[in-house]
């Protein structure tokens, strides 16, 4: 976009007339000056006029210091018009606009808080919405952005979904809750779905049938017939089994949660008329690092869910007296690999009830040292917690500051942790 370019109108037509408009009357107004002061005058004679019978007007020359402060405005405003946009699409000498000034000032702001942002943008998600820092402002960038859809406790509202709950209508996973915030999404049910021919009672009895799959109150001769419609009208979208596709954003309809209402009448609206829904791409305007913070701060409000475990999820192995465990990158959730592994470590340390445990961390060297230290101990802590969780007390677990180490030279063996009976 071209922020030099101060008007909006279409031909230039209207920027000629505005710029003559400014410039003749401000000449005009320095020439009427001038034709004043060179018109006679006879001091502390009067004019002749008189008005109301009494009233005289005196024939004294401008005073001078208002005839000077009146050729002073009028070349400051042609100075002003020369240095300023103001005349036409001319953008003045110093090229100032509305639009840049906010933009440079948006700029600096950017610089002065990108360290900020910067420093989650290395961590995942799901350690960052553990972070209550984090949280804080995921939360100032919600009120700013997103309450307005969603409401200021993301509870949503009729075709604004309820983001803290655990249903997603397009995933909830950290990675599909930042292509959402990011790409935004289009949402299209067509009416009457892929059966246009539908008539109303046809229509109402497709409705009874997903009223029936959710346990709605519903007429069963006519949800009976509505089975037969829902294969060709509805599975398309809404799958055969009406549990919804989140990759296309295709609501499950066999759970409780409505977008739209779950009364008879909403259903048939719905059904009839069809939907549309979007919800907008922030990803260019927020740039990378607040879309971050907010996808954390989303997938913090309670329906999150676990990123993929059985891909993600770290291998473990017992070696010796040691359990290591090996996490993805980013990653500081115990998959059931690990915990099968933690639970042999248990069951060895049973021989010596008073055996203590020393946990420690270890990263790679790789990224921001700091988030580093910070993932490692996260780690290191969801090991503690297993033992604790087996009645372990505090005073037999001897937790060691997270080491930096290359391992082998593999970043895999870097990231790991390791619990030792002692
Ligand atoms: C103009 C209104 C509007 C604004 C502003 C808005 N959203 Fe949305 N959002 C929607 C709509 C509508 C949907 C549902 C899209 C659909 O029906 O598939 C949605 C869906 C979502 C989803 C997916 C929910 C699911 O169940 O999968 C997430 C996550 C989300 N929004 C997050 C945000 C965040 C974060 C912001 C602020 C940066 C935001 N939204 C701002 C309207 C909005
Ligand atoms: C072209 C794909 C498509 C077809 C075909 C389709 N739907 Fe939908 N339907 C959608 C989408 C997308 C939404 C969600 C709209 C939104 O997110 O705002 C939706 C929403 C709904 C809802 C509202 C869900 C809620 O949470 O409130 C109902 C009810 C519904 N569909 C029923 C049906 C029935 C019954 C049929 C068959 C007659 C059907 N749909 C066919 C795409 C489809």
């Amino acid at each position: 976009m071209d922020f030099n370019n101060t008007s909006d109108f279409v031909s230039n037509f209207w920027n000629i007339y505005v710029a003559v408009l400014a410039l003749v009357s401000i000449v005009g107004c320095g020439v009427f000056l001038w034709i004043q002061d060179k018109a006679k005058s006879n001091a502390g004679q009067t004019t002749g006029h008189v008005w109301d019978e009494t009233l005289q007007e005196y024939s004294n020359p401008l005073p001078n210091w208002w005839r000077w402060m009146f050729y002073i405005t009028v070349i400051f405003a042609l100075v002003y018009l020369v240095l300023y946009p103001g005349i036409g699409n001319y953008p003045g000498f110093f090229g100032w606009t509305m639009r840049g000034q906010y933009e440079n000032e948006m700029k600096k702001a950017d610089q002065h808080f990108a360290p900020v942002f910067n420093k989650f943008l290395s961590q995942d998600v799901m350690t960052v919405a553990a972070n209550s820092e984090a949280r804080e402002m995921g939360q100032r960038l919600w009120l700013t952005y997103c309450a307005q859809c969603h409401g200021s406790d993301a509870k949503g509202a009729k075709s604004f979904p309820n983001l803290t709950d655990s249903d997603w209508l397009w995933g909830g996973t950290p990675d599909k809750i930042k292509a959402t915030i990011k790409e935004g999404h289009d949402a299209v049910m067509t009416p009457k779905g892929t059966k246009p021919d539908m008539d109303a009672e046809q229509v109402k009895d497709v409705v009874h049938y997903v009223r029936s799959l959710s346990g709605l109150p519903n007429d069963s001769i006519r949800a009976q017939r509505g089975k037969d419609l829902y294969p060709q009208a509805c599975a398309a979208c809404h799958g055969p089994d009406a549990k919804g596709n989140p990759d296309a954003g295709y609501p499950n309809l066999t759970d409780k949660v409505w977008l739209y209402g779950s009364r008879e009448e909403e259903m048939i609206d719905i059904v009839t008329n069809g939907r549309t829904n979007r919800m907008p791409a922030f990803g260019d305007f927020l740039g990378d690092a607040k879309v971050h913070l907010l996808t954390a701060y989303v997938w913090g409000l309670g329906g999150g869910v676990k990123a993929d475990a059985s891909s993600a999820g770290p291998m473990a192995v017992l070696d010796g007296n040691t359990a290591k465990i090996y996490f993805a990158t980013g990653q500081a959730d115990l998959g059931a690999e690990a915990q099968a592994v933690m639970q042999s470590l248990l069951e060895l340390a049973k021989a010596n009830p008073a055996a203590k445990f020393a946990v420690s961390g270890f990263h790679d060297a790789t990224g921001d040292k700091a988030a580093n230290e910070e993932l490692a101990k996260t780690r290191a802590l969801s090991v503690v917690a297993v033992l604790k969780a087996a009645g372990i007390g505090d005073e037999r677990i001897e937790l060691r500051k997270p080491a930096e180490t290359t391992g082998t030279g593999d970043n895999k063996e870097a990231r790991r942790v390791e619990a030792t009976i002692l």
